[in-house]
């Protein structure tokens, strides 16, 4: 997802319904703002949060929204689903449906998997979140059934061969939190990737819980199934 920036004139245009030269007189006539500046450039770049006024009316003001979510198992990290609930349904009382519409998430989990999940309509901050090249760890605490050894560390830290992609994974940081309990550290995204490297060892993983996403971490008081506005 990119962020998308359009000339001033041509947004005008489309939601006034009107031609650009049309526009363009009433920038002459300093009849629009933007950002609460009079505005002067028929060619000024502008976003879908610009907060664009013609003649004091706002013809678009969206505001940016960070959402943290404690996700319950058995809720499907999508926009809509037929047979499970979504991320999304769960923010119904904490957001309007058009601004929930809006949203798209910040790197999905398993329907089995519990913790934080993060929503927003501002592509700027999922893609420094997502982006390879930005390493952003991601934190998870994993319940498996047989007991681990000090070998799942240095698989971890080298990588594992995923045949089906033909990738080798990004070093990840395993910690042994008690026998059947690890702390795990990735900074990609594959396709079930804890439950597949656990696969390696034939150990299957009974729980799956996100912790945090570089810097957020899922608050303890955030109950599950719980969300909240954050401040980014
Ligand atoms: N790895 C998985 O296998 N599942 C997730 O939901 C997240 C990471």
């Amino acid at each position: 997802m990119s962020i998308n920036r359009s000339r001033l004139d041509r947004i005008i245009a489309e939601k006034c319904q009107i031609n650009r030269k049309k526009v363009r007189l009433m920038l002459a006539q300093k009849r629009i703002r933007v950002d609460g500046v009079i505005a002067n450039n028929v060619a000024q770049a502008v976003d879908k949060f610009s907060v664009i006024l013609v003649d004091e009316e706002a013809i678009q003001q969206h505001h940016p929204l960070y959402i943290m979510l404690h996700k319950p198992i058995g809720v499907v990290c999508a926009t809509k689903d037929d047979k499970h609930t979504t991320v999304i349904d769960l923010l119904e009382t904490l957001l309007t449906a058009e601004e929930r519409a809006s949203l798209h998430i910040v790197g999905r989990l398993d329907l089995n998997t519990s913790g934080l999940v993060l929503l927003t309509n501002d592509s700027r901050w999922s893609e420094q979140l997502t982006s390879p090249e930005n390493k952003v760890p991601k934190h998870y605490l994993v319940t498996l059934e047989r007991l681990l050894t000090n070998e799942y560390i240095t698989a971890f830290a080298e990588g594992m061969f995923f045949a089906f992609e033909g990738i080798t994974t990004k070093p990840a940081t395993l910690n042994i939190v008690s026998q059947y309990q690890a702390h795990v550290v990735l900074t990609e995204g594959r396709y079930h990737q804890i439950k597949r490297m656990f696969g390696r060892f034939r150990n299957p993983v009974v729980a799956l819980h996100r912790i945090a996403v570089g810097d957020y971490r899922l608050p303890e008081d955030l109950k599950v199934g719980e969300s909240r506005i954050i401040v980014v």
